[in-house]
């Protein structure tokens, strides 16, 4: 059964139904293994949250070794765990991606969040909210088509139960601009989007006055932008990688002003990689073994950018 507050009451014009319909065994084969994982995590209540720190959590007053271990089962059947760290109690979720490294990049040009209410496009399992509401966010609401994650942040949420953060099984396709936030975040999605430029010109529209948005994308140091024209770091479904001068440009289009590059890095396999909360193959997979320069199919490894723009 869906929670009391799992659904934004002040978003009156997103499509509640249809995202609560998506919580179902009609449309995803793996809703009731999930979510009977979440019924029987044990009862245990939560101390201070504890979201200011890179593994995001807290601690358990009172919890036996046996709930603990109980604990630990429940959320490996989430697996897998790609966004994160998360310390729940003594189960620590060592996820995919060092999350906690892409916040500490971000975090000193977001500043206090106090009063903001931001919107995370492909928010995954909503690693990134917990971060900004341990800033002092108003309210995150993050969106993000996968079921899985959206899975893994109830679980969360039903540990730390908190009253202003969300998850909503819905792609940002889904949702009208009705409605506009503070900050609007788009980390990872673009390169996935058919039209980018379309995306960014849907990121200002959603974007309050006087507000801000994040663009954070893979990028290439090159001459063009480029577009594989088959798999990426054996990604499918990659449009584009632009280069910045492409992102700029594209964000200037949209209406967004004083666009400041905030962050270039490259990907390591230290901050994407296979752990025991996510066992399938990870980005040392996807890299020329000879070069990691190149990744398998001969082009740029992945190299991700960060922005900042003002509406
Ligand atoms: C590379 S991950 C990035 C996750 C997180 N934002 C981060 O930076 O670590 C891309 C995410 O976008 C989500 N996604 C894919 N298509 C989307 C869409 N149409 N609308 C919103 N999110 C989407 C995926 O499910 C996935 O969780």
């Amino acid at each position: 059964m869906p929670q009391a507050n799992d659904w934004p009451s002040w978003l009156t014009d997103w499509p509640e139904a249809e995202a609560r319909q998506r919580f179902s065994a009609e449309k995803h084969g793996d809703y009731l293994r999930w979510q009977a994982a979440i019924d029987a995590m044990p009862a245990l209540e939560a101390g201070a949250l504890q979201l200011s720190q890179a593994a995001v959590g807290c601690d358990f007053a009172d919890a036996s070794a046996e709930q603990i271990q109980q604990l630990e089962q429940c959320l490996q059947a989430l697996h897998p765990w790609r966004k994160g760290p998360f310390q729940l109690g003594s189960v620590h979720i060592d996820t995919e991606w060092h999350s906690d490294w892409k916040w500490d990049r971000l975090a000193p040009a977001m500043g206090g969040l106090e009063g903001q209410r931001i919107l995370d496009i492909g928010c995954g399992n909503g690693y990134f909210g917990w971060r900004m509401l341990g800033a002092g966010a108003d309210a995150v609401v993050g969106i993000d088509p996968t079921l899985v994650f959206c899975m893994q942040h109830r679980a969360v949420q039903r540990l730390l139960d908190h009253p202003n953060h969300w998850v909503l099984p819905l792609g940002v396709e889904d949702i009208p601009a009705s409605h506009r936030f503070d900050w609007v975040l788009s980390m990872g999605v673009l390169y996935h989007r058919k039209n980018p430029q379309e995306h960014i010109k849907q990121m200002y529209a959603l974007t309050e006055d006087g507000g801000k948005c994040v663009m954070e994308t893979l990028v290439v140091d090159a001459a063009d932008s480029l577009y594989p024209q088959d798999r990426y770091a054996r990604m499918r479904n990659i449009g584009v990688i632009p280069n910045l001068t492409d992102l700029r440009q594209w964000m200037t289009d949209a209406g967004y002003q004083n666009i400041e590059l905030i962050d270039l890095s490259p990907t390591t396999t230290e901050e994407q990689r296979t752990t025991s909360w996510m066992r399938f193959e990870s980005l040392d997979k996807s890299l020329d073994p000879r070069n990691p320069g190149l990744t398998v199919e001969g082009l740029p490894a992945p190299l991700r950018a960060m922005l900042i723009g003002a509406r």
